[in-house]
Parts: C-alpha cells; structure tokens; sequence
C-alpha cells in the first residue's frame, strides 16, 4: 500500500515540473495540491466510469447519479480501463486516504477503501463547475476539471452532523438532501435523534402505539413559538409546513410523522452509498415522556411520566425489544443510547427504583443510570455493537468500551476525564457545535479559529478523540430552509477542522475560499446564511 502511494508521488512531482501556481479553493483543504499546467478534462457524452474492483460499483453508480443529473450527458460505468477510473488498491477499509490526477486524458481516483474513493469522488465534485451540483440538467455548458494531482487523507476518522427530527419533522427527501450535502464536504457520519419527549419518530413494531399516537400531536408551545416568530420576523422558513399536517376522524389537525423502518433502511442505503454511517439514538432514559404516555407502565408510578422506570423488569425488555429492531435496521457498529438530561428525583421517590438500587448494591440513582447503560452495554455488545451516550453517562461510573459524545461545554473536563479512563470521545460542546444556535460572523470565526480539541490532552489521550460533529437541535427548526439557514455556511468550517490538520487552519486563508463556495451552495438547493447579514 505504501508502495503504491510512494509511486503516486513520483507522478505528482514528474508533473508538477510543468504545474502552474498551486490555487485550490476545495472544503476541507487536502494535505496536498499540484495544479498542472495543460487543456483541461472534459466530460462528454458516453464518458465512461471504470472500476478494477466489483466493490467499486456502488461508489461508480453514485458518482454516475451525481454527474449525469446536472449535465444531461450519458455516463456509463464497467470495468477495466476508461476516461474516469476508479482504483481500488491493497484494501484496508480503515484507511480513506485518496488521490486523484487529472490530465485532459484522464481522471484517476486511487484509494485504499470505497470510503476513501467516495472522498475522492467529494474533491472531484469540487473541481467541476458549481452547476454540476444542479438536480437537472443544465445546457450548454463546458464540463471541465483542470490537470490536477491531489493526495489527502483525514485527520480524524469521525466527521459528523446530528439532525433533531423529533422536535420538528423532516422527510425522507429533506434528509436525503442532506446527506447529499453532507458528501460534497466529506462528512462521514449522520446521527440521527429519533425519539425525545415531544414525539417518535421510527416505527417499532413492537411497539406500534411509539408512532400511531407518539409521532402526532396538536401544536405545542415550540410549533406556536415558531410561528409566532415567522410573523414578528416576517420569516415564512418558520412556518410549520402544512405537508406534515393531518387531520382526525374528528376533524381535529395534528402535527408530526415518523420514518416506516423500510424508510429508515432507504436513507441507511443512501448514505451508505456516499459514505456516510447513520448512528441511531433512541434516547433512554429520559426524554422520555411521549414513550411513557404511550405505554404508561414504563413509567415509576404508571401515570405516564419521565423518565422510564429502571426498577421494573418490563422497562428493561421493552428498551432491549426497542433496540433488537434497531439492530436490524442499522448496520453501522456505533448506537448511541443517548443518556443526556435524565431528571432522576422519580428514582428517589419509586419503590421499583429502590429495590434495584438495593440489590444490586448501588449507592445513588446516578449510579442507577450506570447501571443501565452497563446493562445495555453489555447487550449492546452481545449484538455485535458499540455504545455511545451523551456525557452524562459517565457520572455513576461507565466502562471503559464506551463512547461518550461530550456535549457540555460548560463542563471542559468531560474530555480530559473520559479519556483518562480510556474511553473514546466524540467532540461536540455547545460552545462551537450546536448549530441549531445563531449563527454570524463572529460565531462562524470563532468556530473556525477555535480548540474544539481540549489543548491539554496527551498524545494517548489525543488518540482516543474519534472526531467531531455538529448538532442540529430542531426546537426552532421547522423547516428544512431553516435548518440551511441555521446549518450553511459554517458547516463547512467543521468539515475542515474535522478533516485537515489544525496547523494547516488559517482564517484569513479560509474565508475567500469559502466564498468561492456560497455559488455552489447555491447550486445545491441550500438556503444559507450570507456573510455580512444582519437577519437572526
Ligand atoms: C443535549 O443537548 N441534551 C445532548
Ligand atoms: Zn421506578
């Protein structure tokens, strides 16, 4: 595998011999780019997309999708040589390094994995006019990518965005859209929320009361709140859509809907293709208060309310059922079981709670809520999967093979504590990471300029940080123009904290670039926030 990348040097410096100044305007900035000098590549009718790999073919029928939608042109894919080559070399799915050339001839994406091929395919995105990002078909324009040799790689493996359908209701087309978008920065992973208090949002179908009743309800005072302020702010992106209104035998409307698991298995699909694992959370054991009106026996005293009572034997099969369809339906290892925010006083007053804190020697209801996410850990495991919670599970101790997303910025020693005792971390504070927050200039540079990553980390710690991510909380996101508003252009700022080396992270530099960009949000559909504007 170094071999092969060693030659891919060689390539590049026998190139850039005849380069033309280096000038690149791609998100996230790669480790390294050589623009040559010579006519251009130029995508025409019947270009051919080749892999050398079946493995490839998922990764060639995307690009395909992506290349022939905006152009109109006839793109075919097979095997064996041809204009766009898609190589696959001594195969090591960890690694999403990549490289790519261009010549008027050729272009050529070689990588380790399908991942790393599918962040080639983001950069060869990038290179092509902004109009190929166009979801129909566009005259008469020149499709060309400039001679280029380009070599990158990540420097963390987790890249991601969190989306909230549960306060307010995507579709599946909104978040396949999102995806989409997701895969031009190279975003690797989509955190899906899909239950809290307000509603749920995935079938269950040992459980169908969760969506019958739990996924609808009438205005509450977040839907009001959004439209109040759509017309103080004259802001129809406020608006609660009417597409996801429906109206009762009785004639009353309700607000909501959920995702059919086999929904749920075609956007798993789809991100798949670009790259991207889909990390469930199904939040347990607070935010549970719509799960408890549903089946009120989850709750302490049986009148239906949060969080769910962990003393009694059917709150721990109705969480274990709950997941078992969530297995079947994810197939990515990492599940996240949430664990944020539980007001845990019930505990105290329940004798359920009690008794089990007595026999299995606990000493507090912190310590109860350890011992469920240990249990469900350890059943987690038993699946083949991992377990990941917000950074509340570690108060009342948590073991070691589990993954904390630290969320409390208020709380800067989440990190350093977590990976003292060797647990992996994914970075997340609402000081820089919750996107559902205003957004302006001055947020967008501090996101930017600033240490996600804690500074005082050892090299050992530093290695258990996976990534980072974005969390977009949908209270006051009832569309999906807001959520562009909310989420562009500083997304693109995390993508390249997340991707590129934070030496090589400088403003100055970073922000022309990111101009360059806005046109092709544009092109994409996206609704973002302009530089220099004063609307909230
Ligand atoms: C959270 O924001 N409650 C994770
Ligand atoms: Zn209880």
């Amino acid at each position: 595998m170094r071999t092969k990348l060693i030659l891919g040097c060689f390539a590049c410096l026998v190139l850039a011999a005849t380069a033309a100044k280096a000038e690149t305007d791609i998100i996230p900035k790669p480790v390294s780019v050589t623009e040559m000098a010579g006519e251009p590549f130029r995508l025409k009718n019947g270009t051919t997309i080749a892999i050398n790999d079946a493995r490839l073919h998922g990764p060639a029928t995307y690009l395909q999708e992506v290349l022939t939608r905006s152009t109109g042109l006839r793109i075919k894919v097979k095997s064996g040589t041809g204009r766009i080559e898609l190589r696959l070399t001594e195969p090591d799915e960890q690694d999403e390094s990549y490289e790519l050339t261009a010549d008027s001839r050729r272009i050529r994406i070689t990588a380790h994995s399908t991942r790393g091929i599918i962040c080639g395919i983001a950069t060869l995105r990038q290179l092509l006019p902004p109009e190929i990002e166009r979801l129909t078909p566009t005259e008469g324009m020149e499709w060309t990518v400039q001679p280029v040799c380009i070599k990158d790689r990540p420097q963390f493996h987790w890249r991601g965005l969190m989306l909230d359908p549960v306060r307010h209701f995507y579709s599946v087309e909104d978040t396949k859209r999102l995806l989409d978008q997701m895969a031009v920065y190279k975003f690797n992973k989509f955190h899906w929320h899909l239950t809290d208090s307000q509603a749920s949002r995935i079938e269950i179908k040992a459980y169908p009361k969760l969506t019958d009743e739990g996924a609808w309800h009438p205005y509450n005072h977040l839907d009001r709140g959004c439209m109040e302020r759509a017309g103080k702010e004259n802001n129809p992106d406020l608006l609660i859509p009417r597409k996801y209104i429906r109206e009762t035998a009785d004639g009353k409307e309700l607000y909501g809907g959920y995702y059919t698991q086999q929904e749920i298995r075609e956007v798993v699909e789809y991100a798949a293709q670009r790259g991207i694992d889909v990390v469930p959370e199904l939040d347990m054991p607070g935010h549970n208060h719509i799960a408890c009106q549903c089946y009120p026996w989850l709750s302490c005293k049986g009148d239906g309310n949060d969080p769910l009572c962990l003393g009694k034997e059917t709150t721990i099969e109705y969480a274990e059922k709950v997941y078992a369809e969530v297995f079947q339906l994810f197939p990515y290892e990492y599940v996240s079981i949430g664990g944020d925010e539980v007001n845990r006083t019930r505990w105290t007053q329940c004798t359920d709670c009690q008794k089990r804190i007595q026999t299995e020697g606990l000493r507090d209801v912190s310590e109860l809520q350890a011992w469920f996410t240990k249990h469900m850990e350890r059943y987690f495991n038993a699946h083949g999967r991992k377990i990941l919670g917000w950074d509340e599970i570690l108060e009342g101790g948590l073991s070691k093979t589990a993954t904390v997303h630290w969320w409390r910025g208020d709380h800067p020693d989440v990190t350093q504590r977590a990976t003292e005792m060797g647990n992996e971390v994914v970075l997340c504070p609402f000081t820089f990471c919750y996107f559902d927050y205003a957004q302006t200039d001055q947020t967008l540079q501090a996101l930017y300029e600033g240490d996600i990553v804690p500074t005082d980390l050892s090299p050992q710690q530093l290695r258990l940080v996976k990534g980072m991510q974005a969390n977009i909380w949908g209270e006051w996101i009832p569309t999906v123009e807001r959520m562009n508003w909310q989420v562009f252009p500083r997304a693109l700022a995390l993508a390249e904290k997340a991707w590129t080396p934070r030496a090589e992270q400088q403003w100055d530099e970073f922000l022309p670039r990111l101009q360059k960009h806005l046109p092709r949000l544009t092109e994409m559909g996206i609704h973002y926030r302009p530089l220099k504007t004063n609307r909230p």
